[in-house]
């Protein structure tokens, strides 16, 4: 009885070779899945049991577990154009940011360079935190492309605070809130350049402060006092003498949430003031669209005991000594169907920075040109939009179809290491293909889309970017 199962066996091997490996290579899913889910589901991974490491749930700031009061019970949910507009505009800072290239205010007349990667009203994620004691819960944007992270404080004019989710927080209520002092280390290490640091003069016969003051590539501000504060990641994770800036003036594109949780490398991120705890190592997972709940968590997994062998690892690198803010791994090959593109490896050398608060994938020409062709063929059987836009151009019409039969897409990074991109959430955004062309010989971006469903571990301290399929 054994024969006729192995002949089918090798047969169907057969086929699987004949075709390129298309037995495998793509995914039939319902295009239900490509509409939001209107409800929350719990987040998996959050109540982490490894003591060693502090986890928060995290969600889309316009999907179905966005806090409630925050944007998402608006009507204002920017449009997929208009989204796309700033995060074409943060990947463009970025990249200009990375190729050395000084940037001044692009709002017009200040002179403050704009010091930090992205656009505030292009980040998608948030998580909710306490901060002060007793502990009142905010609700920040994630960002791996910035650094120093504040939140809206009392007192705050109207005129100088935008409108918020939750009530401001007030320093004045909290046992452990504390001003920076000019004198110390700690304000003097902020950039000038950067956080056009300095000292406010006595006002109302206080002490002179340790100011900052911020602004972003699309003329966005905040300023205020350099401050330290509890902070409260979850239920049990406590952060003590948190350095953050207590925003007194906030103008510009600001959209509800209460502040903003800079995770990117330079030393006023949280993961840099954590990382005689957790090792310089954070993870999250953003979920995909069709659930609703991710997590953030800081530290990583355990690998002494293999509690990190759900991962691939790629080595990982700060951009540069002066722009450390920035994480870069790089791409040596994509697939398409489980089947290898042929792009020459050295189309991805310079590099491409991973953020949290780019939507898009941006990729060398030569590659982009080859995925396009390889993605196009294999969704051969669905009518393709007219380009509605000058980035994305390999949209599709889905309409009339219950189902659609779309390839994997896996990206290989130095060393090895590949991961599948969830289908459709990793792959199709808005039903066309969440990748873009960045230009030859330029920095590539990992975007959020493509990194959806599975936890991204960051690990500056051990030099790698690990990614594990599933997580949320
Ligand atoms: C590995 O160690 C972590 C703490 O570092 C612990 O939480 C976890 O349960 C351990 N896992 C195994 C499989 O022993
Ligand atoms: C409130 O706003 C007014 C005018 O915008 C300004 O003159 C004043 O200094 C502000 N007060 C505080 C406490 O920031
Ligand atoms: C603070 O006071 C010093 C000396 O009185 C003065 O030179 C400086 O301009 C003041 N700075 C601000 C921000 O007012
Ligand atoms: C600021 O005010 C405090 C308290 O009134 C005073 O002791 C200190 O000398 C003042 N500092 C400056 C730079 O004026
Ligand atoms: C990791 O696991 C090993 C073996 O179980 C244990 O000895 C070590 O203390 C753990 N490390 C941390 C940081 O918990
Ligand atoms: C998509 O296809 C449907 C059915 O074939 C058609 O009616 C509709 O006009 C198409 N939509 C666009 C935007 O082309």
């Amino acid at each position: 009885m054994a024969f006729p199962l192995l002949l089918c066996v090798l047969v169907c091997s057969y086929c699987s070779v004949a075709l390129g490996g298309n037995e495998h290579g793509f995914v039939v899913v319902p295009t239900s899945s490509f509409v939001p889910a209107a409800a929350c589901s719990t987040p998996i991974g959050v109540g982490n049991p490894d003591p060693t490491r502090a986890s928060v749930p995290l969600a889309h700031r316009h999907g179905p577990c966005a806090p409630k009061g925050s944007s998402a019970t608006d009507k204002k949910k920017p449009s997929f154009a208009e989204r796309l507009r700033s995060d074409r505009a943060r990947a463009d800072h970025i990249l200009r940011k990375a190729s050395g290239r000084r940037m001044m205010s692009e709002g017009g007349g200040a002179s403050i360079p704009t010091y930090l990667g992205g656009f505030v009203d292009s980040l998608e994620y948030v998580v909710t935190l306490g901060i002060g004691t007793p502990a009142v819960q905010q609700t920040v944007l994630i960002d791996t492309g910035s650094d120093l992270s504040w939140v809206q404080c009392k007192p705050c004019n109207a005129s100088d605070c935008y409108p918020q989710k939750d009530p401001l927080f007030d320093p004045s209520k909290s046992s452990t809130f504390a001003t920076i002092p000019c004198a110390s280390d700690a304000c003097k290490q902020l950039p000038v350049d950067g956080y056009d640091n300095g000292c406010t003069n006595n006002t109302s016969g206080m002490p002179p402060q340790c100011g900052y003051a911020i602004e972003y590539g699309n003329g966005a501000i905040t300023e205020g006092v350099y401050s330290t504060e509890t902070l409260a990641l979850g239920s049990s994770a406590v952060v003590k003498s948190f350095r953050f800036g207590c925003g007194s003036d906030q103008h510009g594109p600001y959209d509800k949430f209460d502040g903003l949780l800079g995770l990117g490398g330079a030393p006023e991120s949280l993961v840099s003031q954590t990382a005689s705890v957790y090792g310089g190592a954070f993870s999250y997972c953003l979920p995909p669209l069709n659930s609703g709940a991710g997590f953030l968590t800081l530290g990583a997994p355990n690998s002494t005991n293999n509690s990190n062998s759900g991962f691939v690892f790629t080595p990982m690198h700060a951009f540069s000594p002066k722009i450390a803010t920035f994480y870069v791994v790089t791409l040596t090959g994509i697939s398409v169907g489980g089947k290898a593109l042929d792009i020459p490896p050295a189309v991805f050398a310079k590099g491409n920075i991973v953020d949290s608060g780019t939507v898009i994938t941006g990729i060398p020409t030569t590659a982009y040109k080859a995925l396009r062709t390889a993605f196009r063929s294999a969704m051969a059987e669905y009518p393709l939009l007219p380009p509605a836009d000058s980035a994305l151009d390999t949209c599709y019409n889905f309409t009339g179809h219950g189902t659609v039969t779309v390839p994997k897409v896996a990206l290989t990074f130095v060393g090895g290491a590949t991961v599948d991109l969830d289908v459709p959430s990793g792959v199709l955004v808005e039903d066309c293909l969440a990748f873009a062309d960045a230009g030859d010989g330029s920095f590539g971006i990992i975007g959020n889309v493509n990194t959806r469903t599975i936890e991204v571990l960051y690990d500056s301290g051990k030099g790698h970017l690990g990614f594990r399929a599933g997580a949320c």
